[in-house]
């Protein structure tokens, strides 16, 4: 089993990594339990795959829970979804000292941060995350948020859980294409500021995506190290530090948004692009080598994520993508700032550079 820590001072918790330990979930539990029950909050998909297991390794330790099973998908990250959430959680008599258990992915775990953080102003949280996505992001960092039809993310807090147990086996059920998408944040820690890692992704990344566990659990605990220390570095995003983990996000999010949000484009899928997109974008400002950019580019191609406007389905011009990145919640005083590279792991925050030669630039792009 691997142990890191996400450095917050008094709010500092453990990642605890390691194949198997969903059935020692009790035991990692136990000790932080004032009084031994627990509730846990789940998805369909998650609950049929992984709810008994988990029940039994509470139940091994003495410590009764009730469950919440909630429709998979991420309409679940709602107005409704948390009122659903936060009055099961006053119904089953939720206390302060409470610690409710998010087992699944990232919606899963968004929904349950904000929930735990508002209910009777704040309770206890346990990430058990069940998507690749999950276990490499998500599920660190005390991002919490639900989706409003103005858009993602744009109602949550920050609430650090109190512990993060990654159990990798839970890797084998889920869709290929859900473990592609989350390979994309994977990628993303070597293009940040890791080239060693980016050229281990290169060597490792198709057999990762076979199902080899030996390299799923290195980029797992690598990933999650880098997001532990970045966290701990600028925990609320006010120094560039953070912001670095939007690499390809903001040109993502116009694919994403042009796309509906809908399964046409899964959120990895939409950061693999926007991660070339990046690259190029930086090529064509002199920043960076288009040799880089190629390099990313065929990387993320060869293990079938998308790498360009074509390949994300995309047939949109420039202005109208990049009208969707004007309503990004990161622009400040009418600009976008974005995150741009000198190089393969040598990635930067900018503000240089308006949205209209973003638009110019996404022209040339298109097929
Ligand atoms: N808080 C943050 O810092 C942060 C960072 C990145 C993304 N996010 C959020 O995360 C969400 C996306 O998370 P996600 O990609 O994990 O999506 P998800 O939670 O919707 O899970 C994807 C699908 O996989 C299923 N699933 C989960 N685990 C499974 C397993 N082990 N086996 C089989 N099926 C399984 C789910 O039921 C769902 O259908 C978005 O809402 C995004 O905004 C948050
Ligand atoms: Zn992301």
């Amino acid at each position: 089993m691997t142990r890191l820590t996400v450095e917050l001072g008094a709010r500092s918790y453990p990642i605890l990594i390691g194949e198997g330990l969903l059935d020692e979930l009790g035991a990692h539990v136990a000790p932080l339990l004032k009084r031994p029950r627990t509730m846990i909050v789940t998805d369909t998909h998650v609950a049929d795959a992984y709810l008994a297991k988990v029940g039994a390794a509470l139940g091994a330790e003495g410590i009764s829970f009730s469950s919440l099973v909630l429709p998979a998908g991420e309409a679940t990250k709602s107005w409704e979804g948390l009122a659903r959430l936060t009055e099961w959680l006053i119904g089953e008599g939720v206390e302060r000292s409470d610690h409710v258990i998010a087992l699944g992915g990232g919606v899963i775990g968004d929904l349950v941060g904000f929930a735990c953080s508002i209910v009777k102003r704040g309770c206890a949280f346990i990430q058990v995350p069940t998507t690749l996505l999950a276990q490499v992001d998500s599920s660190v960092g005390g991002k919490t948020a639900i989706n409003v039809p103005a858009g993602k993310n744009l109602i949550g807090a920050f609430h650090q859980p109190a512990l993060v147990v990654i159990d990798p086996t839970t890797l084998s059920t889920l869709p290929r294409r859900e473990l592609g998408a989350g390979y994309a944040e994977v990628v993303k820690y070597g293009l940040i500021d890791d080239a060693d890692f980016f050229a281990w992704c290169e060597a490792n990344g198709a057999a990762l995506l076979a199902g080899d566990t030996a390299a799923r659990a290195y980029a797992i605990a690598h990933s999650v190290a880098a997001k532990a220390r970045i966290v701990a570095a600028d925990e609320r995003e006010t120094q560039d530090i953070r912001a670095l983990l939007n690499l390809g996000h903001s040109f993502g999010h116009a694919l994403e948004a042009e796309t509906g949000y809908s399964a046409r484009l899964l959120h990895g899928e939409a950061v693999a692009a926007g991660m070339v997109l990046a690259h190029r974008f930086s090529a064509a400002k002199g920043l960076s080598s288009a040799a880089d950019a190629e390099r990313v580019r065929a990387h993320l191609a060869s293990v079938d994520l998308p790498h360009s406007l074509a390949s994300a389905g995309i047939n949109t011009g420039g202005a109208a993508l990049a009208a969707h990145m004007a309503h990004d919640k990161k622009v400040r005083g009418g600009k976008l700032p974005l995150i741009l590279t000198r190089g393969i792991g040598r990635s930067f925050v900018t503000d240089e550079y308006g949205l209209d030669s973003v638009a110019e630039f996404l022209d040339g792009q298109a097929a």
